[in-house]
């Protein structure tokens, strides 16, 4: 584990201190892939939740009242102690999320992007002057933030997802009261720890933590909360509409990324090897629990046989094991329930005609989350596994013979947030490009996260973007500011 024993944290952050749940409680966090108890935090409720809300908000003002070149010189600080770090974080992360340890430690280094990124955005907020509409009258428009953000981050990604929200946040002079996954606590926790060695002030990040009984009544209380003007949230679709309306009472300002169901086309025209490397890339990383992992690979019957055999060998060459293992690529599922998830999936498409080419069980001898890595094919809009976020390492092929029937499969579904397709026709990557529903959409790519890119959906699939310039966006107010009479 961690072999810094400052980052290894187990108590919640709230106004600049290490804190116990008021109720004593904890809950233990286990090892997805050993099932062990890693560590005991607090089980926090509203009464907890109630102090870091304050607090975020007595810290804010100054904060935002902090020069630009101040907020962004915290920020740097942050992200050099993150990569300084990045070992003992890495270890952390693929401990508690089950993912293979070269992985935890590329998302360690994607983690620290955002906030080097946004270290720089801070500097650039810059607001408008507009010409008057009348004589003796100066118009301006000024960024300014929106105030206390409640940010609610997902396990798959445990320090990722927590960078992405808090770097535009705090860039922007929003203060957060951060609620991590209860899967996932200790990297954000250790986050938290470098937080303070950066220089972020005591208040502006508060970092709550809470079992699953525990967080429905810890996430209403934040999203209720008056004092609370911003919810980002990733995570499903149903947690976010249920999120959204707790929001309405008091119209904050969302961002939203609920998840995909994104098809990834492979048209005659294109280069299988390459089609192969893209799914390898997009399907199984993070073992297949990403919101942007292909969720349908539609495959034109002209490179259909060949596609499906060079994608079972590359799946079969894949190595599942102990994450903190040297040379293994494939982790395990995060919890019993997306076990249970996956087989239901898989025993409907089998009821329906689906064909297991590669894997389509769990390997019990490494234990019992190791889903295998598993190609299936014979699949058809019938099964619930081409309609449902598999969140897992299960590749389902369909095939389709023409391009407007692959658009329109690939459009139907109310997600939209990935898409990629493979052709080496330049109209028809116009064209499709353009109709595909999506937010992202990688053309010959399989790899398109970066810091530098606007991530979000479309369609059901979320509010808002994430990383880029357009990321602070969802952190500022626009104020218009007329002076007559000059
Ligand atoms: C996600 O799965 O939500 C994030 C994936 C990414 O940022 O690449």
């Amino acid at each position: 584990m961690a072999a810094r024993s400052a980052l290894w944290r187990t108590q919640g952050w709230i106004n600049g201190s290490w804190r116990a749940a008021r109720s004593g409680m904890t809950y233990p966090v286990y090892s997805p892939s050993t099932g062990e108890v890693l560590a005991q935090v607090p089980d926090m409720t509203p009464e907890d939740a109630q102090e870091a809300v304050q607090s975020a908000y007595q810290a804010q003002k100054s904060w935002a009242a902090a020069t630009a070149k101040e907020r962004s010189g915290v920020l740097r600080r942050w992200y050099d102690l993150l990569l300084q770090n990045e070992g003992d974080i890495a270890q952390l992360v693929a401990c508690e999320a089950g993912k293979p340890l070269s992985e935890a430690l590329t998302e360690v280094r994607y983690a620290a992007s955002f906030l080097e990124w946004f270290s720089e955005e801070a500097k650039r907020i810059n607001g408008s002057i507009i010409p008057a509409p009348m004589k003796g009258r100066r118009v301006l428009v000024l960024k300014q933030p929106v105030g206390v953000a409640a940010l609610i981050t997902p396990w798959n990604f445990p320090i990722a997802m927590v960078t992405r929200k808090v770097g535009p946040a705090l860039a922007a002079g929003c203060s957060a009261v951060l609620k991590p996954s209860e899967e996932t606590p200790l990297s954000a926790l250790a986050l938290a720890q470098l937080s303070v060695e950066a220089g972020v002030p005591a208040g502006v990040l508060n970092v709550v933590t809470a079992s699953r009984r525990s967080t429905p009544a810890l996430v209403q209380y934040l999203t209720s909360h008056d004092l609370i003007t911003k919810l980002s949230f990733t995570g499903s679709m149903a947690v976010g509409k249920l999120l959204m309306s707790q929001c309405a009472s008091t119209v904050k300002k969302l961002s939203l990324e609920l998840g995909g169901n994104a098809p990834f086309i492979v048209f005659d025209s294109a280069d299988v090897k390459l089609a192969v490397q893209g799914t390898m890339a997009s399907k199984f990383r993070n073992t297949g629990q990403t919101c942007i992992a292909p969720n349908r690979i539609l495959v034109q019957s002209g490179v259909h046989d060949e596609y499906v055999q060079a994608l079972s060998e590359a799946v079969s060459g894949l190595k599942q094991g102990d994450p903190l293992s040297e040379g293994v690529n494939q982790g395990c599922l995060i919890n019993i329930t997306a076990r249970d998830k996956i087989e239901s999936l898989m025993s409907d498409a089998r009821e329906k005609g689906a064909r297991v080419e590669v894997g389509g069980d769990c390997n019990e001898s490494l234990g019992p989350l190791f889903y295998q890595p598993t190609v299936l094919t014979h699949t058809s809009s019938e099964m619930r596994i081409t309609q449902e976020e598999i969140f897992g390492p299960v590749a389902p092929i369909m095939k389709f013979d023409r391009e407007e029937e692959a658009v329109a499969l690939a459009n139907a579904t109310p997600y939209g947030l990935a898409a990629y397709f493979y052709s080496s026709d330049a109209a028809q990557i116009w064209r499709v490009g353009e109709e595909v529903e999506a937010g992202i959409v990688g053309v010959n790519e399989g790899a398109v996260s970066s810091e530098m890119v606007p991530f979000g959906g479309i369609k059901q699939s979320g509010l808002g973007r994430e990383g880029s310039v357009f990321g602070i966006d969802d952190y500022i107010e626009l104020k218009y500011l007329c002076i007559g009479n000059v």
